[in-house]
């Protein structure tokens, strides 16, 4: 079955409240009928995103995103449409009939390799509670300091120096070989056969942000190298993609609305231990823009902490101005050389760690300080230089304000006219006009309809006696815009006898034919009609009146092709096509 059956849907849609559930995530409030927020899918300072409790749907004029309580559990979870069904099933209680996506074999090597992950997980850490106190890896943990709380809530583990245990252990749980292998568990060894990956090590699962394990880092106990073997891709983990610890941590970081990135197992580790719960790491790659988005949904706000010995560099410098162009705060946070996130708390406490945080700079200042340091800012070629590689940065910031701020700070800073700051700006713009095309993926297709479609169509959805009209004088192929004709198939299906339309589950009824949020944008657009029938009238001859001279128009300019050809046959049927649609009038 690849379709997860209508009823059900509609049985989950009516047992949540679609303002509930979007206030799980963002504020509302409320205006007028409706309520209305900043939309969480794209930057904006002005709220254009509205909810309608009475048609259990949502939309943002900004960017277009628009659906039903699926839809936005699908967009802002980012989640498969199924996935965001069943995370409202089980919300509801509403129990989903055995279901398997168009893909049997792929979501089955999905939910096997979760399976296997878990088994996985279980048996090292099996093995950690086992070991003796005098063991090599219960001395390193005691070295390092890790409390019984954090090692089981990070469900730490250990892989012996046994070659074969971990995959004779699956395989005495039924787990098959070449799953063990997509598991990315299993190195081949060079005489073909398969030995376990890790080895001799201690083991961090790597959640995802819902608390499901997708891969495993495995650290050495001495100075060998490398320190650390990570999981390969696979089926269920991709680099980048995934935050150390956001699973522990995005609570706390919504609570106290930021997140402070460190770089590592060990870092995210102690913090917790240490109380600071809204730590995450990037796992020592520089962050992606997949990482920031996911980690935009629960703050705009980060503070970075990187190990004091990197984060002078002007390449780790450049990535963070990725942040700005997710629209993102970012501050930068420094230790004392030499320390990261895990000594530092460990050497210094808390107290002093929270003093770092509260010192941390803004990019701005950050990056000017470094470069600075670095150029002699009376020289007027450094001054340009700095001034160059400042203006990179704040180019990215979006707030209008903010940025006109740091035009305003950087010319006082180096004694430069701000007139020629901005004159430098608008270089860097006319230079690379694409850049910001870049989040264009975001922002969906304007939708197009006419008028007189567009609030007709709204009139059907919000009475259904509209229907019963317009379904005497037109037929869905009468409209123009296509997703418009499925809507009206849709509505025309509807037992006219029934009350009010279900908006909600009308979606539901059109999933896959017609985009979600087509049906949202119509209703939520704030119009207002004064004269429904008169309006209703107007439109239908409106639609007929278009539709007959487009028609008018096509015959003329075949009867012109037919007339210059001399198709003396085809030119007659045509001229009595055209006199008949003249004849019977609107
Ligand atoms: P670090 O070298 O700072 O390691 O790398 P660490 O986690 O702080 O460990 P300690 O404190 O030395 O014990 C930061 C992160 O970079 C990734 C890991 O995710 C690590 O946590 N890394 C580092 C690797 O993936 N492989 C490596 O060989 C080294
Ligand atoms: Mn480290």
């Amino acid at each position: 079955m690849g379709k997860i059956p209508e009823n059900i849907l509609n049985e989950i849609q009516d047992r949540c409240d679609i303002v509930e559930v979007i206030s799980n995530y963002i504020s509302l409030k409320p205006s007028g009928r409706n309520f209305k927020a900043c939309c969480p899918f794209h930057h904006e300072k002005t709220p254009s995103f509205v909810v309608s409790p009475d048609k259990q749907i949502y939309h943002c004029f900004g960017c277009n995103s628009g659906g039903n309580v699926f839809n936005f559990i699908k967009e802002y979870e980012k989640m498969d449409f199924i996935d965001a069904v069943k995370m409202l099933a089980e919300k509801t209680g509403v129990k989903l009939p055995e279901y398997k996506s168009h893909d049997d074999q792929d979501s089955s090597v999905v939910s096997t390799l979760y399976s296997i992950n878990d088994i996985a997980v279980n048996y090292y850490s099996n093995f950690l509670e086992k070991a003796g106190s005098s063991s090599d890896v219960k001395r390193y943990i005691v070295k390092r300091g890790l409390d019984a709380v954090v090692l089981k809530k990070f469900r730490v583990g250990y892989a012996d120096s046994s070659w074969k245990a971990l995959i004779d252990y699956l395989s005495g749980r039924g787990v098959k070989q070449d799953m063990i292998l997509k598991a990315g568990l299993v190195t081949k060894g060079k005489d073909g056969a398969y030995y376990d990956l890790f080895r001799n090590r201690i083991i961090f699962p790597i959640f995802d942000a819902r608390d499901k394990v997708v891969g495993f880092g495995a650290r050495v106990m001495d100075e060998a190298m490398p320190k650390y073997i990570n999981s390969p891709e696979t089926a269920i983990y991709k680099k980048g993609l995934h935050l150390y610890g956001l699973n522990f941590a995005k609570a706390n970081i919504k609570e106290k609305n930021f997140a402070i990135i460190t770089e590592g197992y060990l870092d995210v580790m102690t913090c917790h231990q240490y109380g600071v719960a809204n730590s995450i790491a990037s796992l020592g790659t520089a962050l992606t823009t997949e990482q920031i988005r996911l980690l935009k949904r629960y703050t705009h706000n980060v503070v970075m902490l990187y190990d004091a010995d990197q984060a002078g560099e002007m390449a780790s410098l450049r990535g963070l101005d990725l942040f700005l162009e997710e629209g993102m705060n970012v501050k930068i946070a420094t230790l004392e050389k030499g320390h990261d996130p895990d000594s530092f708390l460990r050497k210094f406490g808390r107290e002093k760690f929270d003093t770092a945080i509260n010192k941390s700079k803004s990019l701005f200042t950050y990056k000017l300080d470094i470069l600075k340091n670095k150029f002699d800012k009376r020289d007027p070629e450094s001054k340009a230089e700095i001034i160059k590689e400042m203006l990179s940065t704040i180019y990215k910031v979006k707030n209008a304000i903010v940025k006109a701020e740091y035009i305003r700070l950087l010319s006082y800073e180096l004694s430069v006219k701000e007139d020629a700051v901005w004159e430098e700006l608008k270089k860097i713009k006319d230079k690379r006009p694409s850049d910001f095309n870049r989040s264009k993926q975001d922002v969906k297709r304007p939708i197009e309809i006419s008028p007189a479609e567009k609030i007709l169509t709204r009139l059907m959805l919000e009475d259904i006696n509209v229907v019963k009209i317009v379904k005497d004088e037109l037929k869905p192929s009468d409209f123009r815009n296509h997703d418009i004709r499925n809507i009206a198939e849709a509505l025309f299906l509807i037992d006219t006898d029934g009350g009010l339309i279900d908006v909600g589950r009308l979606i539901n009824s059109m999933e896959n034919k017609v985009p979600q949020n087509v049906v949202s944008f119509i209703v939520n657009e704030e119009v207002d009609i004064k004269d429904k029938e008169k309006n209703v009238c107007d439109c239908i001859m409106s639609i007929k009146k278009e539709n007959r001279s487009r028609l008018l128009k096509d015959i003329q300019s075949r009867l012109d092709i037919a007339q210059k050809s001399g198709y003396e046959e085809e030119e007659k049927r045509l001229l009595e096509e055209f006199n008949q649609i003249i004849k019977k009038g609107v």
